[in-house]
């Protein structure tokens, strides 16, 4: 691997080890604290070397902190039993299965908001920080780390850290550096404002501050990050993102929303990468984007000119979107800004530049509370990721779900979330395949109504009429502000825990 030049700092050049070397720096206990966000960015080298030293029969048990997601190299660790706590988010299945297994085998999860996990860091709630295990494309002539495809929490752990592993991969683009901008903020109580005023502005620096005499270990690779692949858009997903789009015209012809909408932040998977190819075919023109991650739906958003500027922590595309923006950096470069994760999920930027939060749901009620996380109220999916961040500071907030789930056996609008992520006070819209409710300055009985017509099932809405219908005349005096029969609230997912369905026998 032809590596020697991106060590600008020539000193450093004797610090490069293998990973073998490396993950001996790893001490049963620690807790490392690793670059990656969405599974982009991630060190892979030094956690597949410690997993082997775990399967050798070695005793190491760490803490991960990560920024999000990360791949299966590094979340892997769960299925050799060398993690003994996970946060702020994982979509990983080896993962996901320790942290709903209780006991020795399991992993305890700590599920936090993005935007705090890195402050968090710094105010002493993870504990120490012994590692900080970083992946960058370049490092410079002063010891400072060019990051790669994601910055997340590891401007933090590297600030914090006791010992720094870097993994400098050759895959990814040099010309990645000026793309990142890197900004801590002073801790309370000499916080300032954080000086972004427009989704482009750039307030920091192009590296994360490191210093060579800080960095104990170099590992060269050349493994590539495992991006997902971005399924065809099914005919749900098309549907809810045209109603998403339907209720912009509505606030645009309201004058609510300016013509080029306000910034606008979306979660990953389908629904959002349909809506994104919406607005390719619309009218729109002038739109920013200060969100979190940027997919393949951004990428084409740029290349028509639509997207003027656009702000993320991390770069996750299909394999075929991650070649386009390797070919072109230099293009990408001109409207995209990387931060860390604090400040691209920032409640107060995104409450001054008036963010528009567009975030898939597990389950909301019909009171408008929404469940991002649990599965039947009991099982971790992924997290909250940065949902929460968005949510109560945006300008309007949109939860999207697709009204029914495992082929219909399961309705998405339910009487009462079996978990609670996003109370009814932060959610503004909820929209399905079906329609759009706008619940902004209504009272609960009048959301439910809105609700159940607009967004259930229909195999579902007669059943969801009848429980709020009852629940109005089952109040205690006949009186309720959210009316609901306690005893029946959560039976839709009992009845669908014990015989695979939520809907009633015939
Ligand atoms: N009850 C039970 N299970 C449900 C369900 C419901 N109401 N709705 C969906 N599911 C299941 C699906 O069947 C699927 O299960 P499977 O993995 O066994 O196939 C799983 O949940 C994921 O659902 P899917 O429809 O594939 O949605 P998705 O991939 O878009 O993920 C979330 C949806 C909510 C899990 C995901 O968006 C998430 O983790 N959100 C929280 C974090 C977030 O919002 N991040 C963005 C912030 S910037």
């Amino acid at each position: 691997m032809d590596y020697e030049h991106r060590i600008r700092c020539k000193e450093l050049l004797k610090k490069v080890v293998t990973a073998e070397e490396a993950a001996k720096l790893i001490k049963d206990g620690d807790t490392i604290g690793c670059s990656g966000f969405t599974p982009s960015g991630y060190p892979k080298a030094v956690p597949l070397a410690l997993a082997e030293r775990v399967k050798a029969g070695e005793k190491i048990k760490v803490q991960i902190l990560t920024g999000a997601s990360v791949g299966p190299e590094l979340d892997g660790l769960a299925a050799v039993g060398a993690v003994s706590r996970r946060s702020p988010y994982q979509t990983n299945n080896d993962m996901r299965n320790a942290l709903n297994t209780k006991g020795e085998a399991g992993v305890l999860y700590n599920d936090q908001h993005l935007s705090n996990a890195p402050q968090d860091t710094r105010y002493g709630f993870m504990g120490d920080v012994d590692i900080a295990l970083v992946e960058v494309c370049a490092i410079t002539e002063e010891g400072n780390l060019i990051p790669t495809t994601s910055v997340g929490s590891a401007p933090t752990f590297v600030k914090m850290a006791k010992k720094v592993i870097v993994e400098l991969n050759t895959s990814q683009p040099e010309e990645m550096e000026g793309m990142h901008d890197i900004y801590i903020p002073l801790d309370p109580p000499n916080r300032r404002e954080i000086p972004i005023y427009h989704t482009g502005d750039r307030i920091g620096t192009t590296y994360i501050e490191c210093g060579a005499d800080r960095i104990d270990a170099i590992v060269v690779t050349d493994i590539t990050d495992k991006v997902r692949p971005l399924p065809p858009i099914t005919e749900t997903e098309q549907a809810m993102a045209n109603n998403i789009v339907k209720f912009f015209d509505g606030e645009v012809k309201a004058g609510r929303l300016p013509k080029n909408l306000l910034p606008l932040q979306s979660g990953v998977g389908g629904v959002a990468n349909a809506v994104m190819a919406g607005f390719v075919d619309s009218d729109l023109e002038g739109l920013t984007f200060y969100s979190e991650v940027i997919q393949d739906g951004a990428l084409d958003l740029i290349d028509c000119g639509k997207f003027v500027a656009v702000s993320g922590t991390s770069l996750t595309p299909s394999e075929d979107g991650l070649k386009r923006f390797k070919a072109n950096v230099e293009k990408y470069k001109k409207t995209i800004v990387l931060r860390p994760q604090e400040i691209s999920n920032n409640p107060e930027v995104a409450r001054r530049i008036g963010v528009i939060s567009m975030n898939t749901a597990i389950e909301v009620d019909i009171y408008g509370h929404v469940n991002s996380t649990h599965i039947m109220g009991t099982r971790m999916m992924n997290g909250i990721g940065g949902s929460g961040d968005f949510t109560r500071a945006a300008y309007i907030s949109i939860f999207m779900t697709a009204s029914t789930a495992k082929g219909g056996a399961i309705s998405s609008i339910v009487p009462m979330c079996s978990h609670i992520d996003h109370t009814e006070h932060d959610v503004n819209v909820i929209v399905t395949e079906q329609g759009y409710a706008d619940l902004r300055n209504l009272a609960p009985r009048e959301r439910a109504l809105v609700i159940i017509n607009n967004c259930a099932h229909p195999d579902y809405k007669p059943m969801l009429l009848d429980y709020y219908n009852r629940a109005l005349e089952a109040c205690p005096d006949g009186k309720a502000h959210t009316p609901h029969i306690l005893e029946e609230a959560l039976s839709w997912h009992v009845r669908f825990n014990k015989t695979g369905t939520m809907k009633l026998e015939k």
